[in-house]
């Protein structure tokens, strides 16, 4: 198994999530853990190649390590967009084969490409091919009336016949047909025991498993359990403190002490001010910080200042200044 700095860092990783795992919200969770491995949003193959839309790859050296999730099914295209990656610098490139909502079902992307693992495939040698970094796979366990429990292990040995040595699976089957892509992350029941009979019978395939894991609790008893790794999405989104603040020394057994989130807000302001000396807009970076403080006292008062604060004409780093002096002293120490 190959171990480079994105394979060591997923042992734990924040799932890619469009427009929220923007360069802002992984400035925001870097800064909150140095090995967590952080995802870019999806960027579609014909965007970057096609469409001329380069500036997509934009990221600030301080993210790695990092990874770019792209999007696509032809494996010319997805071979030059993974080419494109490796050149900006990214540490590992993932397709997805997961996203199951109509525009992405349109052109043939995400989790539709499940029940064309040659394709697949075909797409990923492609990738391998084009560029040194590792190419990886988030995947579900299946779409529709497909039967994960064939279907899953076909999948990956397609993949990893293709040069595939690590997959993060969704482990819930995406409905194709008749769910939105917000109730495919919560309807189809999830299937952890099937990841573990994946890791099993394919030892040598970095697995990390995905899908409603909401606490560090939760991901160390996977890990111990014998997967090589956890990504979490939502909770890493809306509670960072409880997913991020602590995961170098539990996950990664980094003995430095974690940071509070009173440190947090003060490392992002430099980010902040650049941001918005360039022209960018405070609510940008904001919108990600919202959840800072979330499960301590004042958390409601901190999500309120900084929302209608940053919408303000003019407003500036004092409305992150002041909802920040606002919070009782407990919630912004460790
Ligand atoms: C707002 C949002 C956007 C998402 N966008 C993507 C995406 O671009 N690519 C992808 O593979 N998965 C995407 N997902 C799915 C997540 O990566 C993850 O698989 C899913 O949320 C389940 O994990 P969780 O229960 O830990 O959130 C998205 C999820 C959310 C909530």
């Amino acid at each position: 198994m190959p171990t480079n700095a994105a394979t060591a860092a997923a042992r734990l990783s924040v799932a890619p999530m469009m427009d929220w795992t923007d360069r802002h919200c992984r400035m925001l969770h870097r800064l909150m853990s140095r090995h967590t491995l952080l995802y870019t949003e999806m960027v579609t193959a014909p965007a970057l190649v096609r469409g001329g839309a380069r500036h997509l790859l934009r990221f600030d050296p301080v993210e790695h390590p990092v990874a770019l999730q792209l999007g696509g099914s032809e494996p010319g295209e997805l071979a030059d967009a993974a080419a494109m990656g490796a050149e900006e610098g990214y540490d590992e490139i993932n397709l997805n084969i997961g996203c199951p909502s109509d525009r992405v079902q349109s052109g043939c992307f995400g989790a539709v490409l499940m029940e064309q693992p040659a394709l697949v495939a075909r797409c990923v040698a492609a990738m391998v091919a084009a560029q040194p970094r590792e190419v990886t796979v988030k995947c579900r366990i299946g779409v529709d009336d497909q039967d994960a429990e064939t279907v899953l292990p076909d999948f990956l040995d397609h993949i990893r016949d293709a040069g595939v040595t690590r997959v993060a699976i969704h482990a819930r089957k995406a409905w194709l047909k008749g769910l939105s892509p917000k109730e495919n992350r919560d309807i189809p029941p999830l299937d952890y025991p099937l990841v573990f009979k994946m890791k099993d019978r394919f030892p040598d395939l970095h697995i990390s498993v995905n899908g409603g894991i909401t606490s560090l609790d939760q991901a160390e008893a996977f890990l111990r359990a014998g997967l090589d790794g956890v990504m979490i999405g939502r909770a890493a989104y809306h509670t960072p403190s409880e997913i991020l603040l602590e995961a170098d020394q539990r996950i990664f057994g980094d003995t430095s002490p974690p940071r509070t989130p009173q440190e947090i807000v003060e490392a992002i302001l430099p980010h902040i001010a650049a941001h918005m000396d360039e022209g960018g807009r405070l609510h940008n970076v904001t919108r990600h910080m919202l959840g800072l403080f979330s499960g301590r006292p004042g958390a409601r008062q901190w999500r309120r200042m900084l929302s209608e604060g940053a919408h303000r004409p003019g407003a500036g780093l004092e409305v992150v200044q002041s909802a920040l002096d606002a919070m009782p002293p407990a919630s912004k120490a460790a």
